[in-house]
């Protein structure tokens, strides 16, 4: 084992100058071309993460970029491509510095659905209920007021890098009341539908299909121009958190939009088949969601797909009988 400021560098991805800031505030001596005795080397490891910046905030190393220390990872893959956070989605977002993301894609919980329609009873109709606890929700929703979706989308503005695209997921009715307030942040390139091939249930007419707000920050054309703007993929059925949407909505975004090795958000992780789609497709990955359920599901959705290639949470694929959907997943290459 070799004690060196170059051994903690590169095991723990650390800037030179952020280590230099660490060794000064914890006054370490260095020995000859960097090496350290055992004790120093193992106070400055105890020290990463829990450093001190200039405004005296606390902050987390992330790929070389400082984050503020709430924003330390609830899980990490070993090689660091995959992260996912416990916060508040404006709280996390506004941690991360700006143009460090490739790509957006998210599925916000919407609440305005509920307040402003007042359906039936006015709930949103799904698997709320914890088994055992009755009248337990699995997770706070987002209070999608006007403002808050605005602050939500410009914290989404400031971390994506220029020339990249968002996807936002829609029901019909957050469709009418929030996307307007998309146009106002990011160029809305189109309106895409996930069809879900069978129905569900719904007021006066059946639910079959979802909205997906298709939108960019500056010039991007997307990797092929053979997607269809219908996406026929089948809904998750007995799901392992209610919500939870198909790998293959998620894949289709990451096919159209992204290249290896992209940063990939989702800041309302759910179950975590926005990660799933980032693995399938070689891009790394940041979510965030606020639940408790939601993190510790995705943390062991992604580390049993890591070890297996099986994604324990959606085992089959949800690709039904449309002809355009079957090419662009089974026929190798886009066209
Ligand atoms: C519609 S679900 C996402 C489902 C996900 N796409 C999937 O496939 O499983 C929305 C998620 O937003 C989370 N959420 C609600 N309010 C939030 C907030 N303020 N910040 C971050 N996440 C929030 C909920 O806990 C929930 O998991």
């Amino acid at each position: 084992m070799i004690y060196s400021i170059r051994a903690i560098q590169d095991k723990h991805s650390i800037v030179p100058e952020e280590m230099n800031k660490l060794i000064q505030l914890h006054k370490v001596k260095v020995g000859k071309s960097g090496m350290l005795s055992k004790n120093a080397y193992e106070l400055l490891i105890s020290h990463l993460g829990k450093e001190t910046d200039s405004d005296s905030k606390p902050i987390y190393i992330l790929n070389g970029n400082k984050v503020p220390v709430k924003n330390k990872p609830y899980y990490e893959t070993p090689d660091g491509r995959i992260s996912i956070f416990q916060d508040d989605v404006i709280s996390f977002l506004q941690g991360l510095p700006p143009n460090s993301v490739d790509l957006i894609v998210t599925d916000p919980a919407y609440s305005g659905m509920n307040q402003k329609l007042k359906l039936g009873r006015g709930k949103i109709i799904g698997k709320y209920n914890e088994a055992g606890k009755e009248g337990a929700k699995w997770f706070e929703e987002f209070h999608d007021t006007e403002e808050n979706y605005k602050a939500f989308l410009e914290a989404c503005f400031r971390v994506l890098k220029k020339d990249r695209h968002i996807y936002l997921m829609f029901d019909s009715f957050s469709l009418l009341s929030l996307a307007p307030i998309a146009r106002e942040v990011f160029e809305v390139k189109n309106v895409l539908c996930w069809d879900k091939a069978n129905i569900g249930l719904g007021h006066y007419f059946r639910r079959r299909h979802e909205f997906i707000l298709f939108a960019s920050k500056g010039k991007r054309n997307l990797n092929s121009k053979n997607i269809p703007d219908v996406w026929k993929i089948k809904r998750v059925t007995s799901s392992a958190y209610p919500t939870q949407k198909p790998v293959e909505v998620f894949e289709l975004m990451l096919k159209g939009s992204a290249s290896k090795d992209f940063v990939v958000c989702d800041p309302f992780l759910g179950s975590g088949s926005a990660a799933i789609a980032a693995l399938k497709q070689n891009c790394k990955f940041l979510g965030c969601d606020i639940s408790s359920k939601s993190v510790s599901l995705s943390k062991d959705r992604i580390s049993q797909f890591l070890k297996t290639r099986i994604d324990p949470y959606q085992k089959a694929s949800l690709l039904g009988d449309d002809d355009a959907m079957t090419k662009l997943f089974f026929n190798g290459k886009l066209k």
